[in-house]
């Protein structure tokens, strides 16, 4: 493998697009919680834990996952588990990340949403690198939780800059949501969703003519869908892939499967991201390196990724400027690889 290319890719500024804050609550920090807060765990120890990381598709991942963000329960927990987060975001070399939060996770065992927003959001003022906050709805719950949900974070609007749509994907089609959508529209709130990851084109259609969201969380599928590929990419809609996210839950058998470059070569403003990096065993860095180590990506699809990461944010057009620059800037130090 090029060991240049790769240390090039980990080296570049980046914005991380797709990250689920309670996705990066390492098993070490599951234990450390678990004793400070008093909350019994159903594995002995960390290793333990770890070993059951096994998963063969999305909801097999999802049981295991609320379950470690049971120990979640103070707004220092959520402060600390930001704060570990945003520290490895550093060391990747991300300048910017939009980070996802469940906060029915926690509602649900009686934590204040308050608390889950505050503490999230400290980590992310006392952090040097820029971040902004995207509540999701579980679309496994109801319409009524989810308007519920919004009330309730209503009082801490200036806290967060959009809303998503994440949880078991099948069987709850973006449609469940085109209400509470269209109210966060009128709230000036920016929208994306989970689609395509495990769900049919249809569901990404859905998020797109229903929803009207304006970035399509996965979307791998697409592909199955050629009219549909070409409307994304004449949209110039991004789709925020997390490819060891991919291999994990089984949505491609291996990495060389994965379809980044045809999404790329599709002309899709395709990005990379980690999603849950603490279960898939990878930080967006480690995203990077696997698919440019088993796919044929070179140093312009790097260029290509950096520029769409910040170029879908919803950064104001003034910063992704300035970011763009810096990604430029750095690419034009090497020769073609
Ligand atoms: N919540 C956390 N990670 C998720 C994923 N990959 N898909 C849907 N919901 C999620
Ligand atoms: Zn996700």
């Amino acid at each position: 493998m090029n060991t240049q290319l790769l240390h090039i890719v980990q080296n570049m500024p980046k914005a991380e697009l797709h990250i689920h804050i309670e996705g990066s609550l390492e098993p070490e920090l599951i234990f450390a919680l678990a004793q400070r807060n008093g909350v019994p765990l159903s594995y002995p120890s960390v290793d333990a834990l770890r070993a059951a990381y096994d998963f063969h598709d999305l909801q097999s991942f999802l049981d295991i996952y609320y379950a470690g963000a049971s120990v979640l329960l103070k707004e220092q927990d959520f402060y600390d588990m930001t704060a570990a987060y945003l520290a490895k975001a550093k060391a990747d070399h991300v300048r910017h990340t939009e980070i996802f939060f469940d906060p029915q996770t926690h509602t649900a065992r009686g934590v204040p949403i308050g608390d889950v927003i505050n503490g999230i959001h400290r980590a992310c003022a006392d952090s040097d690198v820029s971040a902004t906050l995207i509540l999701c709805f579980l679309r496994h719950l109801s319409e009524e939780d989810a308007f519920a949900t919004l009330d309730a974070a209503l009082p801490y609007r200036d806290k967060f800059i959009g809303v998503g749509l994440d949880s078991s994907e099948v069987g709850h089609p973006p449609e469940k949501f085109e209400r509470v959508f269209a109210r966060c529209r009128e709230l000036g709130l920016h929208l994306v969703a989970h689609a395509g990851e495990e769900g049919p084109p249809a569901y990404i259609r859905a998020a797109l003519d229903l929803l009207h969201v304006e970035r399509i969380d996965h979307g791998v599928r697409c592909l199955e869908d050629v009219d549909l590929t070409r409307r994304i990419a004449s949209e110039k809609m991004a789709l925020t892939v997390c490819p060891l996210s991919n291999i994990k839950l089984r949505v491609f058998d291996h990495m060389r499967e994965h379809n980044l470059l045809q999404l790329l070569d599709a002309g899709l403003v395709a990005t990379v991201n980690s999603d849950d990096p603490a279960y898939f065993r990878g930080y967006v860095n480690a995203n990077y390196v696997a698919a440019f180590e088993s796919l044929p990506l070179g140093l312009q699809h790097a260029h290509q990724l950096a520029k769409n990461s910040f170029a879908a944010s919803f950064l104001p057009q003034a910063e992704k400027d300035k970011y763009l620059a810096e990604v430029d800037a750095y690419f034009a130090a090497f020769d073609v690889v």
